[in-house]
């Protein structure tokens, strides 16, 4: 359950994480639920406003806070404004924490060179273990590399059966930057695709399972929200079966370059 990667800086990140990202309310419930359920890393953001949910739950569970990976991320107003180490410094309070597993750029919006920048400075101080960014395509990826010290650890992106896109994927996996999965369901738009729903009767899973354990199987961490104990559950039994390479290509055929969210080289937010 608690399979680890081990990222650039080396330091190791659990391959499953719980998404919070609109989980409003319930926030603190899921993050329970999921850490007893075996969940040992948390992907939140400033923008979520649920910071403090979340590192309320943290301290709740019991679990020392070094065996929990907690990620949260840059919103766009400070990254446009220069606030990168004010705004670490205000998720840390809302988080209750001293330092952050991994610090995430949200958007590629204007300056995040420099945020990236401020970024490698609060990892030199400990405040953050890991700097990554997410939303990048290979164009951003190229931008930034061009122009900082450390490569980024880690790159968040849309990535689900129907949203695949490959340049970026070729390009982190070839860079050594781990990829991880947001909406890896689609926001549930996926789960009821005829060609899942065959592989998932074949091993008497859930689709919303076959689609994870395909991300894992293409070395890709996974994200999935939900603020359902059974389902927190589901999204972390992935270890119990395999995909045949021919259930992969199944899966890989399936992309429709078609985003849940917004596109990272279009949007206004
Ligand atoms: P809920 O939070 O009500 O359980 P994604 O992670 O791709 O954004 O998808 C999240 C959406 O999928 C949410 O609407 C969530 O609903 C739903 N979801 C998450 N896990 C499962 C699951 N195992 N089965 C069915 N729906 C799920």
């Amino acid at each position: 359950q608690n399979t680890k990667v081990k990222l650039c800086c080396c330091q190791k990140m659990p391959i499953i994480a719980l998404g919070v990202w609109q989980s409003g309310k319930d926030t603190k419930q899921a993050v329970l639920d999921a850490l007893k359920a075996g969940y040992r890393h948390i992907d939140t953001a400033a923008c979520y406003g649920n910071e403090k949910a979340v590192g309320e739950a943290v301290k709740e569970s019991g679990i020392p806070r070094e065996d929990i990976f907690i990620t949260t991320k840059l919103w766009n107003d400070d990254i446009r404004a220069g606030n990168t180490r004010k705004a670490l410094l205000t998720s840390l309070q809302k988080l209750q924490m001293d330092y952050v597993d991994l610090y995430l750029i949200h958007w590629p919006v204007e300056g995040y060179v420099e945020a990236y920048l401020e970024m490698e400075k609060l990892k030199e101080e400990g405040l953050v273990k890991s700097i990554g960014v997410s939303n990048f395509r290979k164009s951003h990826l190229q931008n930034l590399l061009s122009q900082v010290h450390k490569i980024p650890a880690v790159n968040q992106i849309e990535i689900n059966p129907q949203m695949q896109d490959e340049e970026t994927i070729q390009f982190c996996q070839d860079n050594k930057i781990v990829l991880e999965a947001w909406s890896p369901l689609g926001s549930g738009a996926c789960l009821h695709i005829p060609g899942i729903q065959m592989i998932a009767d074949k091993y008497h899973k859930s689709t919303a399972q076959i689609i994870l354990r395909w991300l894992l199987q293409r070395h890709i961490v996974v994200l999935p929200k939900s603020v359902h104990k059974e389902r927190i559950e589901e999204n972390i039994d992935l270890f119990d079966f395999e995909l045949t390479k021919e259930e992969m290509e199944i899966m890989n055929a399936l992309n429709q370059n078609k985003r849940t969210g917004p596109d990272p080289d279009h949007f206004d937010f």
